[in-house]
């Protein structure tokens, strides 16, 4: 179009933490906020290599290859933890998960033949992460997702654009050891500080981008915890290394949900999800 049809508003940089991909046949969104929770996620998936087409004949049939991209994707497993557990410790935390977290994040068997995962939408009131995203979704900012149902996209994909849903999707989490940074705006570097939500620093950095470094006991990125936030740091390349978790749409609380474990069942839970 020549004249944009909306004006972006300012300071709406909102960080977004793709899900892993082996997640894809377990959830019925793909979305952390609910969005598309009808099913099939063809119309989504197919919108970035089908924007320059002009006709839906031509849409179509590019459409018909994801049928052999989702068939794909949901053939992905999850990557082992590559390292000892210890198996007791594990059991252990296995109990807790049972009490404390499978009611939203579902129950894990050993070949994954008899895991249960119920798909639950959280209300923001319950969840408390970062309210930013959920309100997107459903507020005044989502004339791009009215423009998808009413295009062919939206023909394949309902977007659930006249039911949204303000609140997050608890995940499925297996190998969730290896998808760090956590939550749906990547604020938590690593699992221990998910499960205790006042260690978690207001701002932190990467100490480096070596995808081979990672921290294998706290699960998750080595950082640096920092003492100021983006606006003292100086130039941009600076700015960009530093998580602050003061910008909109970047705060890190929320999930309180391990903070009344103590010190060993925390180990314990995380010793298991080195498992699942
Ligand atoms: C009331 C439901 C609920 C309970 C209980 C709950 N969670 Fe969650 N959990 C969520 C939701 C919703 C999210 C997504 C939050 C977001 O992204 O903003 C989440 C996110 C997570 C994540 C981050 C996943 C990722 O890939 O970023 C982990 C890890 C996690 N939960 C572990 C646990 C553990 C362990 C427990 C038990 C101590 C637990 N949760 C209890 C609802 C719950």
């Amino acid at each position: 179009m020549d004249e944009p049809i909306q004006e972006l508003p300012e300071d709406m940089m909102i960080p977004a933490d793709p899900p892993p991909w082996w997640h894809s046949r377990k959830k019925a969104t793909q979305f952390a906020n609910g969005m598309s929770r009808g099913g099939d996620h063809r119309g989504t998936m197919i919108l970035a290599s089908s924007l320059c087409t002009d006709t839906t004949a031509e849409a179509t049939v590019i459409l018909d290859y994801f049928i052999d991209v989702v068939a794909y994707l949901e053939s992905i497993e999850p990557p082992q933890y590559p390292y000892p557990v210890d198996t007791e410790l594990a059991a252990a935390g296995e109990e807790v998960f049972l009490c404390h977290c499978a009611g939203c994040h579902g129950s894990y068997s050993a070949d994954g033949e008899s895991d249960s995962y119920p798909n639950m939408l959280i209300p923001l009131e319950l969840i408390g992460t970062d309210p930013v995203f959920a309100a997107y979704g459903a507020g005044e900012f989502n004339y791009l997702e009215e423009w998808f149902e009413s295009s062919f996209f939206g023909t394949v994909t309902e977007l659930g654009v006249t039911e949204p849903f303000v609140g997050y999707v608890a995940p499925p989490l297996d190998s969730v050891w290896a998808s760090a940074p956590y939550f749906h705006n990547a604020s938590v570097p690593t699992l221990d500080l998910v499960l205790d939500s006042g260690a978690r620093p207001t701002y932190w950095k990467r100490v480096d981008f070596d995808s081979t470094h990672y921290d294998w006991d706290a699960l998750g990125w080595p950082y640096e915890v920092l003492d100021h936030g983006q606006d003292e740091a100086g130039p941009l390349e600076q700015r960009n290394l530093i998580y602050d978790t003061t910008k909109p749409g970047h705060s890190n609380g929320g999930h309180p949900f391990g903070d009344a474990l103590t010190s060993e069942e925390r180990k314990a839970v995380l010793e298991y999800l080195k498992t699942i």
